[in-house]
């Protein structure tokens, strides 16, 4: 199963996981990090910016998750103008080696395979961030989602549509269409690490962690994954059911062993 570390807060949240990419970055100046989008990672992005100041962080690579399709990479809303702003700029990473889905109408139909190469190519993903929706997608794997999927263009949920009308002027201007890397290129990340944070997460991330595995929950495939480590406040912990003993686990662990 995943391990589920419970912190205190967003921040402490980000600390950690910062500092689990620092060690990866020091064993492997190119390590190749899965950048995710949202509200939730952010405090990660936030704490890499002290953690990486000063270091040649020039070879670091990266795979975003999910694009929206058909939205100008120029708009303040796509994935890429996101990933620019809050990760490429402020950590100085090289904005050529940070690749984003390409959500192009004009090259749709092979976006998804395209990405696929460019992430073999790189030798796959390192370490993969990843929040959760309140509908437990992860990545814009969208209920319903195989297991097995790959890189391809889904449709929108009305309930993400909803979530994400937020940064946008009206729920109008949300895509109905996404490309997103699938369950099963997440899968193939070597490290997992899922965040959530606040009481609206709660069932999504028991569903996840403890939760039969369906494809009804697409955060739960991380239950398949042999290194998921899942990181979440109080609030977001608050439907796990093996609480107290992931807190004991954890409590316990060995000083030599990351997260
Ligand atoms: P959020 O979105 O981080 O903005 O809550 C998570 C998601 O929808 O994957």
């Amino acid at each position: 199963m995943a391990e589920v570390v419970i912190v205190e807060n967003a921040d402490a949240a980000g600390a950690l996981v910062a500092a689990e990419i620092v060690e990866l970055i020091d064993g492997r100046p190119d390590a190749v990090l899965g950048l995710a989008t949202g509200s939730t990672p952010l405090p990660v992005y936030q704490a890499l910016r002290s953690r990486l100041a000063g270091r040649d962080v020039l070879p670091v690579r990266g795979f975003a998750l999910d694009e929206y399709v058909g939205l100008d990479p120029a708009h303040p809303e796509s994935y890429r103008s996101v990933i620019t702003r809050d990760v490429v700029e402020p950590l100085g990473l090289d904005p050529r080696r940070i690749h984003v889905p390409n959500g192009a109408q004009a090259t749709i139909q092979h976006a998804g395979d395209d990405y696929e190469t460019a992430i073999d190519a790189a030798g796959g993903v390192d370490l993969q961030i990843l929040g959760i929706g309140t509908d437990g997608h992860i990545g814009f794997n969208e209920p319903g989602s195989s297991f097995a999927s790959r890189t391809r263009v889904k449709t929108l949920t009305e309930q993400t549509r909803e979530d994400n009308a937020r940064f946008f002027d009206s729920i109008d201007d949300v895509p109905r269409h996404c490309i997103t890397q699938g369950l099963g290129t997440i899968l193939r990340a070597r490290h997992l690490v899922l965040l959530a944070f606040g009481e609206g997460k709660a069932q999504a991330v028991a569903d996840a962690v403890e939760g039969p595995l369906s494809a009804i929950l697409p955060g739960s495939a991380i239950q398949l994954h042999p290194h998921a480590t899942v990181v979440v406040d109080e609030a977001a912990a608050s439907r796990l059911r093996l609480a107290d003993y992931y807190r004991y686990t954890y409590a316990n662990k060995p000083d030599w062993q990351g997260i």
